[in-house]
């Protein structure tokens, strides 16, 4: 599994009871040494068996090449009315959703006070989560196999309610410079996040290499007239010394974000908060 190579106000966005929330990051690392660490985390979603009964094994690419030409079109996007019982509630949308387990758990815990978009390129994973989503009879949940670089800005900008979140955890790290380029979080899609989310809207970036971290942060930094960045997400909760949180904010740990633990990994994870428009 190993890679190769300010506001209280905002808390209440995305912020968990406490009672849901995982014990700090390191403790947890230790006491859940396990290969079915995934699935421990996320048992109450009894997703697993659910796929099995239906007789499909899974063979998913590892990786595929966000710049060959068959993902350099924008994907169009749904019919919003059709994918949400309510398409007017704010939505969070998770940029590189991998396994979709993460947004799963959110949307079933969530009381459908929100809408819940995940945008993947690997479409074998999109075809399972759309069934798990299916299976769980869940109206508030829709994830699209597509190119998020490239597709963000067409899907987002037609969604009629507001943004309110977006999270792009642990996004793949391309470590050599030439393939720097394939990294999901471009310029562009950058720009485009800012523009599209509302007011008090959030961003959340993580990753567990540090340079990663420290690229995406250095791109949302550059925004600092529009988003601010948030320092302390409750009393409970605030950054180190260099601006990274100190502690998951989400209430559970995606997939990577297990492994990575797993093996001593450090996860730099730092927010962010729309405090005006472009424009003004
Ligand atoms: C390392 S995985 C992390 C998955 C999940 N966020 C987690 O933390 O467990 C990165 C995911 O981003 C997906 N991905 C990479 N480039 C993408 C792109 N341009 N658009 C959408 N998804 C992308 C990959 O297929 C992969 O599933």
């Amino acid at each position: 599994m190993a890679w190769t190579a300010t506001a209280t106000l905002c808390c209440r966005l995305i912020r968990l009871p406490s009672a849901r929330r995982p014990p700090p990051s390191r403790a947890r690392c230790f006491a859940t040494q396990s290969p079915d660490a995934v699935d421990k985390e996320y048992a109450d979603l009894n997703l697993r068996p659910l796929y099995t009964n239906r007789g499909q094994h899974l063979r998913i690419r590892q990786h595929v090449n966000p710049l060959s030409s068959s993902f350099s079109e924008p994907t169009e996007p749904p019919d919003w009315k059709e994918v949400f019982e309510d398409p007017l509630l704010p939505l969070m949308v998770d940029i590189g959703c991998g396994s979709g387990r993460f947004l799963i758990w959110h949307a079933k815990n969530s009381g459908q006070r929100r809408n819940y978009l995940g945008l993947e390129i690997r479409e074998k994973l999109v075809e399972r989560t759309q069934f798990w989503v299916n299976e769980l009879g869940l109206r508030n949940i829709y994830f699209m196999f597509a190119n998020a670089t490239v597709s963000f800005e067409k899907i987002i900008s037609s969604y009629p309610g507001p943004l309110s979140l977006v999270s792009i955890l642990c996004p793949d790290p391309h470590f050599k410079k030439r393939h720097h380029k394939r990294r999901v979080l471009q310029p562009p899609l950058v720009d485009s996040i800012t523009k599209n989310l509302c007011l008090g809207g959030q961003v959340l970036i993580q990753s567990d290499v540090l340079e990663v971290a420290a690229d995406m942060r250095e791109r949302f930094d550059g925004y600092s007239d529009i988003l601010e960045h948030v320092d302390c997400v409750d009393k409970d909760l605030h950054c180190d010394n260099e601006g990274w949180l100190l502690d998951n904010p989400m209430g559970i740990r995606t997939e990577r974000e297990i492994h990575a633990e797993l093996e001593g990994a450090t996860i730099y994870r730092r927010m962010y908060q729309k405090i005006r428009d472009a424009s003004h």
